[in-house]
């Protein structure tokens, strides 16, 4: 059994000549006698110190940046800045060595770019160490959040026959060979042969399964990885990404913006509380990256400023007709700025109208609701109006869409119409229309964008370097 202290722990200690044993990853060497090493359990390196002429020459050599050793010695005060303990090394041994001709990482500066190339790597800079333990703590705050409040939360289904939105960006699951794919008498694909029996994909959300749970325990959530085969090569879309989607029995759309507003600060303020560190070093990350930028295209507030204000300040709701009279006004819409230009109501919402509205109009988070039907999902509860529907968007500064949801159709009729008109098979969903058969109820939920969410608090500007394998279009490596 070995009896190691993490560095996390020992940072701490002030039992000054207590003797400890440390293991981790050598970060660097210098002078032949300064060791900084890192075990995981926080961002700060623990400083060891060989002694001049203690230890075999050719031992040393061996202390290459990744090396991974184990050390025992005496903690004492440290004189050198940057730390308040050292370890004075008696016993050293390389558990595994790194040999630095052929190891991609240098302790130096790399370009995200590059390492994602390195993606099985990456863990060990500071960076990344930093994103994915604030992943770690926001999934973590997550499930608080809602354990809290009494939700329970519900496992649905990867593999489906339904498209819960509608979007048809499915990636299909099946065991047919691609040659020779068997075929009923008509020509089409029998899924009659395959495994399932039919036609079956990854989901690209779990809602309309939870509402089935929602419809007995009142309150549920979801939060698993979600599938989505849209060709959209942007900063902000990937192929799988984790999704988090309560679903409340008895609740409408302002309770709906208010959960939603609610879980976002509480898992903010979370992670503030649980990775000081972290956010510091990101902080400074951030404005590093910044100062190559132009003046103008820098943020006003620094990373931790911006998720402070994100606390203090109430959301911004407003509806999507009063959004597209603020854009059709906007300087950017009248000097043709935007890819995109804002001439009727009706149009779905680009990222550039999104950040113009959260950015440059509010200056803050942003609610839209009150969506054109015509732009949004089916199940969505229709308005007096006949036009628009109870949609909500939540759009953050930096980010655009964080947050998707709705009040959701509870009236049988309405919801098989809206189903018709958009050649939604009612045949397939008679599971989802039970609900409505059998003491239907108002409700609403959402999907939150956990990837997103992540991007948001670590300030990092591609959804590729806050999900540890990123899926991407022609990229599935490692
Ligand atoms: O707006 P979406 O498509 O909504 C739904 O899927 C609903 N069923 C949610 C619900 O009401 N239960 O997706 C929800 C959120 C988006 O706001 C966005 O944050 C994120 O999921 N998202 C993606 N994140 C990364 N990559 C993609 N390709 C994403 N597509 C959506
Ligand atoms: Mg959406």
């Amino acid at each position: 059994m070995s009896t190691r202290t993490k560095i996390a722990a020992l940072l701490q200690s002030r039992e000054f000549g207590k003797e400890f044993t440390v293991k981790g990853w050598v970060r660097t060497f210098r002078n032949n006698q300064f060791i900084a090493m890192n075990d995981g359990s926080t961002l700060n390196n623990l400083q060891a110190v060989v002694e001049l002429n203690s230890m075999d020459e050719s031992l040393l050599k061996r202390l290459t940046t990744s090396a991974s050793i184990s050390v025992t010695g005496e903690l004492c005060a440290s004189l050198g800045k940057g730390q308040a303990v050292e370890l004075k090394v008696k016993k050293l041994e390389v558990l595994g060595d790194c040999d630095a001709e052929k190891y991609p990482l240098q302790p130096k500066k790399h370009s995200l770019e590059f390492l994602r190339e390195k993606a099985h790597l990456r863990f060990r800079t500071n960076t990344f160490a930093a994103v994915f333990k604030l992943r770690h703590v926001l999934a973590f705050g997550i499930h608080k959040f809602f354990n809290e409040r009494g939700f329970v939360y519900m496992h649905t289904p990867i593999i489906t026959a339904s498209d819960a939105e509608g979007a048809g960006e499915m990636f299909k699951v099946t065991t047919l060979p691609f040659e020779q794919t068997p075929r009923n008498p008509e020509g089409q694909v029998d899924y009659k042969e395959d495994f399932f029996g039919k036609a079956t994909n990854l989901t690209v959300s779990g809602q309309l399964e939870a509402e089935l749970g929602a419809m007995a325990f009142g309150e549920v959530y979801t939060f698993g990885p979600t599938f989505r085969a849209e060709n959209s090569n942007t900063a902000r879309h990937a192929a799988e990404f984790w999704m988090i989607e309560p679903e409340v029995a008895f609740n409408d759309l302002d309770d709906n913006m208010q959960l939603a507003e609610d879980m976002l600060k509480y898992v903010i303020r979370y992670a503030m509380d649980q990775c000081p560190d972290e956010l510091e070093f990101l902080k400074t990350r951030l404005l590093e990256e910044e100062k190559q930028k132009p003046q103008e295209e820098r943020s006003e507030m620094d990373l931790i400023a911006k998720l402070q204000f994100c606390l203090d300040n109430e959301f911004q709701r407003l509806t999507y007709t009063e959004a597209i009279e603020i854009l059709k006004n906007s300087n950017p819409n009248k000097k043709k700025k935007f890819k995109y230009l804002i001439d009727k109501w009706g149009a779905d919402l680009q990222s550039e109208h999104e950040r113009y509205l959260v950015e440059k109009h509010f200056k803050k988070p942003v609610i839209l609701c009150d969506y054109p039907k015509e732009i949004k999902a089916f199940y969505m509860r229709q308005n007096d109006d006949g036009t628009t529907v109870r949609a909500m968007d939540i759009l953050f500064p930096g980010i655009g869409e964080i947050i998707g949801g709705s009040q959701r159709e509870e009236r049988l009729d309405k919801l098989e119409t809206r189903m018709n008109e958009m050649h939604i098979p009612a045949s397939e969903l008679y599971w989802y229309l039970d609900t409505r058969r059998f003491g239907t109820v108002p409700h609403a939920g959402f999907g939150l964008g956990f990837e997103r969410l992540i991007m948001f608090v670590s300030g990092m500007g591609n959804i590729r370097d806050v999900i540890p394998f990123p899926r991407t279009p022609k990229n599935a490596d490692f």
